[in-house]
């Protein structure tokens, strides 16, 4: 086991100030790093900002805030790197420049430190082959903000340790997070079962089954903290499409992008940062979608299908069989992970406690029936039949994803 006294972090900017003040949180010292002054000052700014927020709050004294801000020092360059027991990479989302900075990493920190990266679509494997320490390269992906959101997945690679593993989870339980270990995959756990989900409530929006407000609506009722639409505003469309494509060009037609999301990027409603998304936050009429809508019914011959709030959930519930089939996660993993990373009601337990609930009998007909109408993405996974052939069928069964 081992000890962690320090770390650093790579990249000031959203992610990485945020990972650097949980980080001090905890207690330890932090290195902050980026390329230029103005972009570690701007971090710093943005750390003393969520400090301040606390201390507004009265969750923590000025004195007990400038203890913790003394724990994070800034750098361009690698100065204090010589005895870091751990570095975070969040820097920019680029392969070639993930690369350059871990083999940087490799020369200029002790041979025992882990080296972890908190890339959200890029390959873990690859990024530990540019260094002579694969078997300590390892992702961590903390989800924005980092402050608030307990989940962490934790994904090796091809050839990380699993001393690596038990050691990073152990850091993570030390920032108070919750680790889930996930098997590297495109979207990981989380976004390959947010993605369907979102893309769903983006196609019943282009097949003119439903208006924004009343999917946004249907999914608040079912107890999601916000709706699709607002959290796809939030992500950014721009984001989401590429987001959508990673999985498509991974998993293929079951996750075929919604064309809508494409055009709306294209028009530049790319959600809150422009003003307009899903929703309209400039004038607040949300009529500006029509003409795309308009068009790609037209363009589609989309013909009017029906919605329900189970048209998305099953869309993510599918996807979280697959995940459990693949064995990228356990099943109580998949739960914990939608429950903390998404907000999935608590009281349903997770994508998969909700299924054993509705019954695997009822999930396998309604994808069947999903299918026949719009097609193959709810081409339902294998998993589902081989269990209702079984008789796990879930909670009436006794028996279905959990055991009851
Ligand atoms: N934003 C999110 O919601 C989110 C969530 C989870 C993971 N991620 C991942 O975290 C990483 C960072 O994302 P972000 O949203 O914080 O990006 P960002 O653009 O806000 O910040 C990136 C920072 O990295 C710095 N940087 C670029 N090249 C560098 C280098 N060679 N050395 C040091 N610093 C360098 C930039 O100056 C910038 O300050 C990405 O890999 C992203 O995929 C983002």
């Amino acid at each position: 086991m081992m000890y962690i006294y320090k770390a650093a972090v790579i990249g000031a900017g959203t992610m990485g100030s945020q990972i650097a003040q949980v980080i001090s949180y905890s207690g330890l010292p932090v290195i902050l790093k980026d390329i230029d002054k103005t972009a570690v000052d701007k971090g710093i700014g943005a750390i003393r900002k969520i400090y301040q927020t606390r201390v507004d709050k009265g969750k923590m004294t000025p004195a007990e805030m400038e203890q913790k801000m003394a724990l994070i020092s800034v750098t361009t360059g690698y100065e204090g790197f010589i005895d870091v027991d751990i570095v975070i990479e969040a820097a920019i989302e680029d392969m070639e420049v993930k690369k350059k900075i871990f083999s940087e990493l490799d020369a200029v920190t002790p041979q025992h430190a882990i080296l972890a990266t908190n890339t959200s679509s890029l390959s873990i494997s690859a990024i530990g082959a540019a260094t002579r320490r694969p078997e300590k390269v390892i992702g961590i992906h903390f989800f924005n903000p980092a402050y608030a959101m307990k989940l962490v997945e934790v994904i090796p690679g091809l050839a990380t340790s699993s001393e690596t593993i038990d050691d990073i989870v152990a850091f993570a339980e030390g920032l108070r997070k919750i680790p889930i270990k996930v098997r590297e995959t495109a979207g990981f756990l989380v976004n390959r079962l947010l993605m369907p989900y979102l893309n769903e409530a983006a196609f019943v929006l282009q097949e003119g089954s439903s208006t924004v407000r009343d999917v946004d609506a249907s999914m608040v009722s079912f107890g999601m903290p916000m709706g699709p639409f607002a959290l796809l505003d939030m992500i950014g469309i721009d984001v989401a499409a590429r987001v959508a494509d990673i999985l498509y060009d991974s998993y293929g037609p079951r996750i075929e992008p919604a064309s809508i999301l494409y055009e709306m990027a294209r028009e530049g409603y790319l959600g809150t940062k422009t003003g307009k998304g899903f929703y309209d936050y400039t004038d607040g009429k949300d009529n500006h979608l029509d003409p795309i809508i308009k068009r790609l019914q037209v363009e589609k011959g989309a013909k009017k299908s029906s919605y329900s709030a189970d048209r998305l959930l099953l869309a993510m519930i599918n996807e979280a069989v697959m995940v459990f089939q693949e064995g990228i996660s356990s099943v109580s993993d998949i739960d914990i992970a939608m429950v903390t990373g998404t907000g999935f009601p608590q009281d349903k337990g997770g994508p998969l406690h909700y299924a054993d609930q509705v019954g695997i009998d009822r999930v396998l007909e309604e994808l069947q029936q999903y299918k026949n109408d719009l097609g193959h993405r709810f081409w339902p996974a294998p998993m589902l039949k081989r269990m209702v052939g079984a008789g796990f069928i879930g909670v009436k069964s006794g028996r279905g994803f959990f055991v009851y």
